[in-house]
C-alpha cells in the first residue's frame, strides 16, 4: 500500500490495527470498562487538561455539533478563515443556532483584534475557532486568540477544532484557558477513523446544564453522568478504544514533546524545501501549520498526474481542498509519518518537478 502522505486518514502501526483485532466484550463489564477509564484518563495528557476527555462514536465533526449543541442556546461566534471553520458555522446553523461569523480569506489568519472588537461589539454565548486549518495549511494563533477573548468577554466558551493538529502540535487547553478542544482519531493520533475526542472544562459542562435541547447522542451532561462510570450512554466504539489505548502506549513510548518535535521538523524541511525550489506556499509565514503544508501548484503541473507517478512509487499526496483543488496540493507530515519517509517523497517531488521545468 502507498504511503499516504494525505491529512487523515494516516497509515495506522500495524501494532494498533491489530489491536482492534481483540474480542469484543460487554461494554457495561468491569473488564471493558477498566480500558475505558485507562484510555480516557490517558487521553487527558494529550490535551494538557486536568479536565475530563469525552470519547464518542464519531468523527470529530460529532463534536462540533456537540459543541454548538451543549454551548449555546442562540449566540455562536464562529471564526472562519477556511473549509472546515465553514462547516462548522453551518452546523451551527442547521441546528437553529443564530451564528455569526468573523469572516477571512482563506490564506489569512484570525487576529485576536478581530476577535477582541467582535465580541465587544456583541455578546456570544461561545466562540469556535479551528486551530489548524487542513484545507489551506494554516495555523491559528489559538492561544493569543482565546487571550482576546478573555479580555472582552470573559464568560465567553472557547471552543477548539483541534482535528488536524492535536497529537502532532502541543496545545495547551488548561493554560490557554479553553473550554473545549475537540479532534478525530484519524489524523495526528493515527488512528483509524471514527472515534471523536473531546476535552471540556468544567464551566463549560456547568453552562450546559442550562441549555434546552441539547439533543440526545451528543449530550454532554448525559455523558458525563455515564463517564463517571467508566461508560458512554450508547454502545461505544469497541475495536477503536482498544486501538487507542495500544496507540496512547506508543505515543507515551516516543514522548509527547519528542512528537511535536519530530512534526516540527517535518514541516519545517517541506517548507523549506519548496520554498528552496521555487515553490509558494499558500498560508503565510509565522502561521504555517506543523502538520500539513499547502502547496502552490507551479504552473504545467497537474495536481492528478502528479499523484499518479508518485503512486508508481509507493506515495500518495493530496489534491487541494475545495475551491483549492488543482490549485494547491497538501503533504501530510502527521501521526507516525518519519522524516526519512519525508525525504524519499521530496526526492521523488524533485524528479518530477525537473522533468518539467
Ligand atoms: C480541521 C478539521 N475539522 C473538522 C474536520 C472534520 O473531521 P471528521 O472528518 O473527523 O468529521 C476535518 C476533517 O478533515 C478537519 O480537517
Amino acid at each position: 500500500m502507498p504511503h499516504m502522505f494525505i491529512p487523515g486518514p494516516v497509515d495506522v502501526p500495524a501494532e494498533v490495527l491489530d489491536a482492534q483485532t481483540a474480542p469484543m466484550l460487554p461494554h457495561r463489564s468491569p473488564e471493558f470498562e477498566a480500558i475505558f477509564q485507562r484510555a480516557a484518563e490517558r487521553s487527558r495528557q494529550l490535551f494538557y487538561t486536568q479536565f475530563r476527555v469525552f470519547l464518542t462514536a464519531s468523527s470529530g465533526t460529532g463534536l462540533q455539533e456537540a459543541a454548538v449543541r451543549n454551548f449555546a442556546r442562540q449566540e455562536a461566534l464562529v471564526c472562519v478563515n477556511g473549509a472546515f471553520a465553514n462547516r462548522w458555522y453551518d452546523v451551527a446553523v442547521s441546528n437553529g443556532r443564530a451564528a455569526d461569523k468573523i469572516e477571512l480569506p482563506w490564506d489569512q489568519p484570525i487576529t485576536p483584534e478581530g476577535v477582541y472588537a467582535a465580541l465587544k461589539s456583541k455578546h456570544y454565548e461561545m466562540l469556535a475557532v479551528v486551530h489548524n486549518e487542513t484545507s489551506t495549511g494554516l495555523q491559528n494563533p489559538v492561544a493569543q486568540i482565546a487571550e482576546a477573548v478573555r479580555a472582552a468577554s470573559p464568560d465567553t466558551l472557547i471552543c477548539v477544532d483541534a482535528v488536524s493538529s492535536l497529537g502532532g502540535a502541543k496545545i495547551e487547553m488548561d493554560a490557554w484557558g479553553l473550554d473545549m478542544v475537540l479532534t478525530s482519531s484519524q489524523k495526528c493520533l493515527a488512528l483509524p477513523p471514527g472515534l471523536g475526542l473531546g476535552a471540556v472544562s468544567d464551566r463549560a459542562l456547568a453552562y450546559a446544564e442550562s441549555v434546552p435541547q441539547r439533543g440526545w447522542y451528543f449530550d454532554l451532561v448525559r455523558m458525563e453522568k455515564h463517564r463517571l462510570k467508566d461508560s458512554t450512554p450508547a454502545t461505544p466504539a469497541l475495536p477503536l478504544i482498544y486501538a487507542l489505548d495500544a496507540q496512547l502506549e506508543r505515543i507515551e513510548r516516543e514522548g509527547l514533546e519528542q512528537r511535536f518535535e519530530r512534526h516540527r521538523r517535518m514541516a519545517e524541511r517541506v517548507q523549506n524545501w519548496a520554498l528552496e525550489h521555487g515553490l509558494a506556499l499558500f498560508a503565510p509565514q509565522g502561521y504555517r501549520s506543523q502538520t500539513v503544508t499547502t502547496l502552490v501548484t507551479p504552473t504545467g503541473v497537474e495536481v492528478g498526474a502528479l499523484n499518479q507517478f508518485l503512486l508508481g512509487r509507493g506515495m500518495r499526496i493530496a489534491n487541494g481542498y475545495g475551491a483549492l483543488k488543482g490549485k494547491t496540493f497538501r503533504i501530510a507530515h502527521m501521526g507516525e509519518t518519519q522524516p526519512e519517509q519525508i525525504e524519499e517523497l521530496l526526492a521523488a517531488l524533485e524528479a518530477y518537478l525537473e522533468e518539467r521545468r
